[in-house]
């Protein structure tokens, strides 16, 4: 167990969170390693669990092989999208001791770590590892500033994804195979399942979850571009379309379980997997999540969310190179192999997510990747705001705040206020 630990639980404790496991240990994951490995690289992530951990363990795999003068150190923390790593992050930054290397979202929530002087520019590394071909041009303009690039991508995940369990959904006579047309249809297929006895129709956990289902009804209703307006400016937060989209979220949290301010995304998934439930919304993680548990294919479905289906909702992880770190060499090795094609396809098709790179086969891949990466071809490309490509971390907190409060009042105007308020902040 790394020393660490006891800082960070204490720090939790100060900032007065809960549920928090944090996995602080020499856990050398995918096997390999080595006798001769001497220098720790500390790695920071909320990949804790499940496929999540699967995936991690996976890129691990590839560092033991790959980068034998260092032993990886997992520094993670348990929650669901950061909901408690972001926090210890930012104390740990702040305090002057940065891990080797972390978990950072492309795109806004990037940009929070590069204006606070936090991350160093490694566009070096592009050219040393012929990186700045392996990779889609719109992804490295997502990780650059003033033409430095600041941290390596290693997956694209799809946020706007509904898990359904098709025996459930049968019980309501409702062809679990195709997705409903729109919002309004999915509405009446809740009311089916409720006649059908099933007392919580679509399942969801506390926080990011309930922003994740609040992004889907917008996009939903309001189509691709003046979705991305919402994050860009150019819609504005107050349109009489926001405020429809907005009552549809408040119809859909009507038919979710009432624990949802205490369980996260596995427990969520949980329920539909148990028979609980219809349908949970969550990002494509969930793909890991289900071939970690050994869920039989036949056992689940899924289908972009309804009135979603020419949108890919992006979000990609990307590892950084802190600026001060213990050990940049050691964690350069691991932007090494995150960046590789090797490292891509051991993290990702454990992942549920699919490759940044661009050279990846996709016969290498589950069912779902396979999927996955000809909608990443063919769609419309938005991004998420609850993982960090369109929000920074400052907006994205006032928006879990103004969500979470809705939960418990319902109150719509003071939600389109609260979360227009929010964007207009930095
Ligand atoms: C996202 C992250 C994903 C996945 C998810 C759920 O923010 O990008 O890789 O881990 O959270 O924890």
């Amino acid at each position: 167990m790394r020393g660490g630990l006891s800082r960070t639980v204490a720090v939790l404790g100060a900032a007065g969170l809960l549920a928090v496991s944090a996995c602080g240990n020499s856990d050398n994951g995918g096997g390999g390693g080595g006798a001769s490995a001497t220098k720790d690289v500390t790695v920071f992530t909320w990949w804790a669990s499940g496929g999540e951990k699967a995936g991690l363990d996976g890129l691990v795999s590839v560092f033991n092989t790959e980068c034998k003068d260092y032993k990886f150190v997992n520094s993670a923390v348990a929650g669901g999208a950061g909901a408690n790593a972001k926090q210890v992050l930012a104390n740990d930054l702040q305090a002057g001791k940065p891990p080797a290397t972390f978990q950072a979202h492309a795109g806004a929530e990037l940009r929070d770590y590069i204006n606070a002087g936090q991350v160093d520019d490694v566009s070096q590394l592009y050219k040393d590892y012929g990186l700045d071909k392996a990779f889609p041009q719109n992804l490295i303009d997502n990780l650059t500033v003033d033409g430095k690039i600041y941290s390596i991508p290693a997956n694209i995940h799809r946020a706007n994804v509904v898990w359904a369990n098709p025996a459930v959904l049968k019980k309501a006579n409702i062809d679990g195979a195709t997705a409903p047309a729109n919002v309004d249809a999915w509405i009446a297929d809740m009311d089916k399942l409720k006649a059908a006895g099933v007392k919580a129709p679509l399942a969801i956990s506390k926080g990011f979850a309930q922003e994740m289902l609040v992004e889907a009804v917008l996009l939903a209703e309001l189509g691709a571009d003046s979705f991305t307006g919402l994050w860009n400016g150019k819609t504005d937060w107050a349109g009489a379309n926001v405020t429809a989209a907005l009552n549809k979220y408040k119809k859909l949290l009507s038919y979710t379980n009432t624990d949802r301010e205490a369980i996260d995304w596995p427990d969520a998934l949980g329920y539909v997997n148990k028979g609980q439930a219809g349908y949970t919304l969550m990002g494509d993680w969930v793909a890991a999540q289900q071939l970690n548990a050994k869920v039989p294919d036949s056992a689940y479905t899924y289908w972009p969310a309804p009135g979603t289906s020419d949108s890919f909702q992006f979000l990609a992880d990307s590892f950084t190179l802190p600026t001060n770190g213990a050990d940049p060499d050691g964690a350069k090795c691991w932007l090494k192999v995150v960046g590789s094609a090797e490292g891509q396809k051991a993290f990702n098709t454990k992942k549920g997510s699919i490759p940044a790179r661009s050279d990846a086969n996709p016969s290498d891949y589950p069912k779902y990747q396979q999927t996955a990466m000809a909608d990443w071809k063919k769609d419309k490309i938005v991004p998420s705001c609850a993982h960090g490509a369109a929000c920074s971390v400052g907006q994205n907190n006032d928006i879990l705040s103004a969500i979470s409060q809705f939960s418990g009042s319902q109150d719509v105007a003071r939600l389109q206020s609260a979360l227009g308020a929010a964007m207009k902040t930095s």
